[in-house]
């Protein structure tokens, strides 16, 4: 019998979710609505917590009630907000009725106790398929205006401190129904004495660390991009101005969705904090036809008093269990290489084979051939959607050079950019219509390209059908599915007029319903997910492709900012990594390769540079890495993540992190000096998460360390960094600690 992790106090309607160390608590107020008491530190259940729901007058207020004028909507701390009834902060939801009036009232119904979690309908979910003692809480409210029905879904998972929520709405009655907004989640904190920490960027610079104060009104991160973005993403931070990655109370808030999304938080006139999460109110519309339902997409929200690592940790740990297509979850991920930066369009069969062949030398177990192998693809001006092999690069077809690779031992993978259409394309010359586009206006391209109309069946059919065909006949291991542009002209002559706004969120219903026809046919193969680099690196695609390429930008020393950043939100097993050449073709820098190999390795590890124009004493330096990451790959891909030395605070100069396997046994950690300084001072590098009473040798020394003097007095650098024979600019050492 699982603990008891959701309480409920049916005579005072106070719901209390408790995970292992939180407490979520909220009730049903006297006018119907659930309003928010606390969500923090796990605290005992009490029958009420009149404390917590005390009020006082304040003026300027509309009060709900004449028996109780503190009742002020302004002042309360609510779940799931309406806007109308004197609660002027930004709301949850909002619903057009057929009069045009936006006024509902929403009052307590019943509510459900579930067992477990199950997986939502059309949407990526979280779940609960080992039975890890996760519960749901459905709680429903009726509108006593329309009728709708609103329900509010809680899942907890005690054992990862998180939380799921989304909202689910149905029209029962006769009406035309308009829902203009509907997030995910609401969470209304009593304070405001938080940093929001979002991760932002741009493209093959993507998640950087910013880091600020809360201030009165609005402060959001969103998309409008169809996607989730370079730009920002989805997963965001509030944190107590004194929280590090070490200590203190930070929360966490991510949303199981690749489209257009709001992170909001509005500070208000009593310092409260309103998080909202969800779909992007802008650019959204739905209707709520006569029967029929609308789910939002999940949020998760996940709580820790313990540092901004540990929030990590255990959002990864939560990732890997609920969230992560099973078949891959402590599947080690093997080693590629991608023909992308080595060949670019310029390649054919024979010239992949030496690659291949040299590959296969070095014990690089995948061969991945990325764009160019389709239709007549020798520059990014055609082709896309014709998902067919150009016979004049493979003579003989993509099977025979599948057929190869396999013989060798090692597995195949495939690029894909399905969404997409060129105009110079078979699939244009027959189906134009299929093409996002106004036909009143000129369609904008980028980077030469279209977008495919993902909310029309026919469309995702195609897809299917050339993919599986693809899938069969070449027997692949792996697809990297691509996007490479933002979708303009959003505009479907497929849809009515009234359902154009729905259209952002159909299209992608429309991708998650093409990924989950593969992946549910086709459950071997693995899944990269890729938007121009990092684009589209989600909780959502999270769920189908259990990897995604971090970044286009593969130089070593960007790689630190955008890894580092990345780890908050994301788990390493989720970030192909690869090594490239040099001088990098984004960034014109040269790293050694030592180096390169130091920052690849803390992911899905792999190589993407021409590997038969390397001297021999570098093959030989591959082939080590290779052997290296063989040996601690499942610590590198799914070890414990440690951030230590952050590139986003001061200088920045000196980057490091670490793993820890799960008994403690082994750890590596990695510190990166960006530039050489003369004389430096003595160094100490404390390590992180090691058993305080296990013996350790670090790399090949003699002596072994206690991990409580590893840790709290440090391990000795060594820092005479200019032996004249190799540059200690972009510098890199590994330091791996063995339990002996
Ligand atoms: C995108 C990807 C790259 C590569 C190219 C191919 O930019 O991020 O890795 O696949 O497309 O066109």
């Amino acid at each position: 019998m699982a603990p008891m992790t959701i309480n409920v106090n049916e005579a005072n309607l106070v719901f209390h979710l408790q995970t292992d160390h939180t407490s979520y608590i909220f009730r049903i107020m006297e006018n119907g609505e659930a309003g928010q008491i606390y969500y923090g530190q796990k605290i005992h259940v009490q029958p009420n917590y009149k404390n917590l729901t005390s009020r006082e007058w304040r003026d300027d207020n509309p009060s709900l009630s004449e028996e109780d004028p503190n009742f002020q909507p302004p002042a309360i701390k609510s779940e799931y907000a309406s806007l109308g009834k004197g609660d002027f902060r930004y709301p949850a939801f909002q619903v057009t009725q057929e009069n045009g009036s936006r006024i509902t009232e929403l009052t307590y119904d019943h509510y459900q106790l579930l067992n477990g979690k199950s997986r939502l309908a059309d949407l990526p979910s979280t779940f609960d398929d080992a039975n890890d003692d996760a519960q749901t809480l459905v709680l429903s409210f009726k509108d006593q205006i329309t009728g709708l029905t609103l329900e509010l879904n809680y899942s907890i998972f005690p054992h990862q401190d998180v939380i799921v929520k989304s909202a689910k709405f149905t029209n029962p009655s006769s009406e035309k129904l308009v829902l203009n907004r509907a997030l995910s989640s609401q969470l209304d904190l009593p304070d405001s004495n938080y940093d929001l920490i979002q991760f932002s960027g741009t493209w093959a610079r993507e998640r950087h660390l910013y880091r600020n104060q809360l201030r009165p009104g609005i402060q959001s991160i969103s998309s409008l991009r169809t996607s989730s973005s370079h730009q920002q993403n989805p997963f965001m931070m509030l944190a107590r101005p004194q929280t590090t990655d070490e200590q203190g109370d930070v929360f966490g808030f991510n949303l199981v969705y690749s489209g257009n999304f709001l992170d909001s938080v509005e500070v208000d006139q009593y310092d409260t904090s309103r998080i909202l999460t969800g779909i992007n109110p802008d650019e959204f519309g739905w209707n709520l036809a006569p029967q029929t339902s609308f789910q939002t997409p999940e949020a998760i929200l996940s709580y820790t008093t313990e540092g901004m690592n540990q929030l990590s940790q255990q959002m990864a740990d939560f990732y890997s269990q609920h969230l992560v297509n099973p078949r891959f979850t402590h599947e080690d991920r093997p080693i590629l290489i991608n023909n992308w930066e080595a060949t670019y369009f310029d390649f054919n069969e024979a010239k992949l084979m030496t690659i291949v062949n040299q590959a296969h030398q070095l014990g690089i177990e995948m061969f991945v051939l990325d764009d160019g192998w389709f239709g007549h693809r020798d520059d990014d001006t055609t082709s896309l959607g014709d998902w067919f092999v150009d016979k004049k690069k493979f003579p003989n077809g993509i099977e025979h050079f599948s057929q190869q690779v396999h013989d060798l031992g090692m597995k195949f993978g495939l690029w894909f950019e399905p969404e997409m259409i060129s105009i110079d394309s078979d699939l244009y010359q027959k189906h134009p219509e299929w093409m996002i586009h106004d036909p009143k206006s000129t369609p904008t391209p980028g980077r030469h390209q279209f977008v495919l109309d993902m909310t029309r069946p026919e469309v995702i059919d195609y897809l299917y059908d050339l993919m599986s065909h693809m899938i069969e006949s070449a027997n692949l291991d792996y697809i990297k599915w691509d996007m490479n542009r933002h979708i303009t002209e959003m505009f479907s002559s497929e849809l009515t007029s009234d359902q154009q706004l729905e259209m952002p969120h159909r299209y992608i219903l429309g991708v998650y319903q093409l990924y989950d026809r593969l992946t549910k046919a086709y459950p071997n193969v693995l899944f990269e997910s890729c938007a121009s680099g990092g684009g589209r690196f989600d909780l959502g695609l999270m769920y189908y492709a259990p990897q995604a390429w971090t970044s286009d930008d593969t130089d070593a020393a960007e790689r630190m900012l955008i890894q580092f950043g990345t780890s908050y939100g994301y788990p390493q097993s989720m970030m192909g990594t690869h090594v490239s050449a040099v001088p990098n073709d984004q960034m014109g820098r040269i790293t050694s390769l030592k180096t390169r190999g130091a920052v690849a390795f803390f992911g899905d590890f792999g190589y993407e540079l021409d590997i038969t124009k390397m001297a021999p004493e570098e093959l030989d330096q591959i082939k080590d890495q290779v052997a290296f990451y063989k040996q601690y790959r499942h610590l590198f891909q799914f070890g414990k993540f440690y951030r230590i030395d952050s590139p986003f605070v001061g200088s920045g100069n000196v980057i490091s992190w670490q793993v820890v396997s799960d008994d403690r046994k082994q750890a590596i950690a990695a510190r990166y000096q960006l530039l050489n300084h003369p004389n430096a001072p003595y160094t100490r590098f404390y390590f992180k998460g090691l058993d305080p009473n296990q013996q350790y040798q670090i790399n090949d020394d003699a002596e072994t360390y206690y991990g409580d003097e590893l840790m709290n007095a440090g391990y000795f650098v060594p820092t005479i960094l200019a032996d004249g024979k190799e540059s200690k600019d972009f510098y890199s050492q590994l330091f791996v600690a063995k339990a002996v």
